[in-house]
């Protein structure tokens, strides 16, 4: 269904993410049919280019970043004619009248701060002063939000300055993931888990997000920030929230928002004996941490391990153990709510611990499965295996998983919708650092030191510690 007819205009048009997601994200979307032939998407950037030059360097991007479909020519084509471009003076006066002359009136207008957050409020500002946006416009910001609580505090001010807060869209990549929509639709559409959902059937809750890649060429920003401002407290604290929430009443954006937030704040402080940080080592072929961030001595994390509680009646002694981290042996994000044993087994000789764990994979091989525990066929007698209730997605709706879309052109889209739901309000990124922020105090106070961990491992020793100690162990990274 196509989206209601727009200009989205890219501040960063030239940059990383917009070539890199943003441009290919919307090219998809137009050979899906959801974009119409009318709309513009106008990238605004210091550089001197005019449309023809833009639109070869946006051409070049989708071929390298836009998968498959690049290959579509003449889609292609159609697509980039739609591609304007402005040379604008983020903190002057030029250029902005030129902008003003591309929007049109009587269609959607969005505005995509695709740069660092010290631009926020002198474009908003602009955009406001030469009467570009209006209270109808939409804005779509990055992370990070802030890198603690009174930053994010700041910019939530300079932004309310001039946009509703029903204007502002803040994206968090990770909520426009597929499997993290289907974690809802689990959830809120299906009777089997409610019941069971909740501190008398549930053991623990493990949430991973494990990356082969290293920190690559944002060792600047990365140092400044680690893996708990990079990833925990944006990524991994939206996935607890989906997990651990109460039903909202609907499926509406601020009904969802308000269950996330009460989350957070009831998250209680995390005992230091309760984080692990690491640090990747060199191996043969690629370097360490150190190296990629051109700093010898650099406490910062490129892993993170922690277990945290969460003090309400449904979570109660229920621990959630989140990680993290860069290099590790494979790349895959998953959520596993690992069930209670049962009490008592009436199967005789059987002294493994058999469990029920709902595993929700979010990437690679999006899916979710249940573990359950059967017989094992054969004449062998009453011999008990876990096996996997698989619902792969790709596996189970065949071609319609092919179509599943990137996280970041269905939040775009959503924007176009006016559909805030899957973005963070300011509340519920400030209510996020002020629980990360004692943590990360806590590190300096201390003079914590990150614990080296292999290149291409599980991570730090520790980590796994944290698990045994409490008699339980991670599930394996694949
Ligand atoms: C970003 C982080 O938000 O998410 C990166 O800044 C990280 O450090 C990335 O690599 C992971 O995203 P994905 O979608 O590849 O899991």
């Amino acid at each position: 269904i196509p989206v209601d007819n727009f200009d989205l205009v890219i501040f960063g048009g030239t940059g990383d993410l917009a070539r890199r997601k943003i441009l290919p994200g919307l090219f998809r979307r137009f050979l899906a049919g959801q974009m119409p032939a009318e709309s513009r998407v106008i990238a605004a950037a210091r550089s001197d280019f005019d449309d023809a030059g833009y639109r070869a360097e946006i051409e070049a991007a989708i071929q390298e970043f836009g998968g498959p479909e690049s290959k579509d020519k003449k889609g292609l084509e159609a697509f980039l004619g739609q591609l304007h471009y402005v040379a604008v003076d983020a903190t002057g006066d030029g250029g902005w009248d030129q902008l003003k002359s591309l929007m049109r009136d009587g269609v959607v207008k969005a505005f995509y701060f695709s740069v660092g957050p010290s631009l926020f409020g002198a474009l908003a500002e602009r955009l406001h002063k030469h009467k570009i946006a209006d209270r109808s416009s939409r804005l779509v910001v990055e992370k990070p939000f802030g890198r603690d609580l009174e930053t994010a505090k700041e910019l939530n001010a300079t932004l309310a300055e001039h946009f509703a807060e029903d204007q502002i869209y803040r994206i968090d990549h990770y909520l426009g993931k597929e499997t993290v929509q289907n974690l809802m639709a689990v959830r809120f559409a299906n009777v089997l888990f409610e019941p069971l959902w909740n501190s008398h059937y549930i053991d623990h809750i493990q949430i991973t997000v494990a990356e082969t890649v290293g920190v690559g060429g944002r060792g600047g920003y990365y140092d400044k920030s680690g893996a708990m401002r990079d990833m925990v407290q944006n990524h991994l604290m939206q996935l607890l929230c989906l997990i651990a929430m109460e039903a909202p009443n609907q499926f509406e954006a601020d009904a969802v928002r308000d269950e996330k937030l009460k989350v957070i704040r009831a998250l209680q402080p995390v005992d230091y004996h309760h984080i692990v940080r690491g640090q990747y080592d060199a191996t043969e072929s690629s370097p360490s941490y150190r190296e990629d961030v051109e700093n010898p001595r650099t406490h910062t994390e490129s892993f993170v391990a922690m277990k945290c509680h969460i003090a309400n009646w449904r979570w109660a002694g229920v621990p959630f153990y989140l990680r993290t981290g860069k290099r590790l042996k494979a790349r895959g994000s998953e959520i596993n709510v690992v069930f209670k044993d049962l009490g008592h087994s009436i199967f005789e000789g059987d002294e493994a611990r058999h469990r029920n764990v709902l595993t929700i994979r979010l990437q690679p091989n999006e899916g979710i499965d249940l573990q359950v525990t059967i017989k094992e066929p054969g004449p062998g007698g009453m011999r008990l295996i876990d096996v996997p209730l698989d619902m792969t997605f790709a596996q189970a709706l065949g071609d319609e998983a092919e179509d599943v879309t990137d996280a970041y052109e269905r939040l775009i889209m959503d924007v176009i919708r006016g559909n805030q739901t899957l973005f963070m309000r300011g509340d519920e990124v400030e209510a996020a650092w002020s629980w990360t922020d004692p943590i990360i105090e806590g590190w300096t106070a201390r003079g914590d030191v990150p614990k080296h961990y292999d290149t291409g491992s599980a991570g730090p020793e520790d980590s796994l510690m944290l698990m045994h100690r409490d008699g339980r162990r991670w599930r394996e990274i694949k």
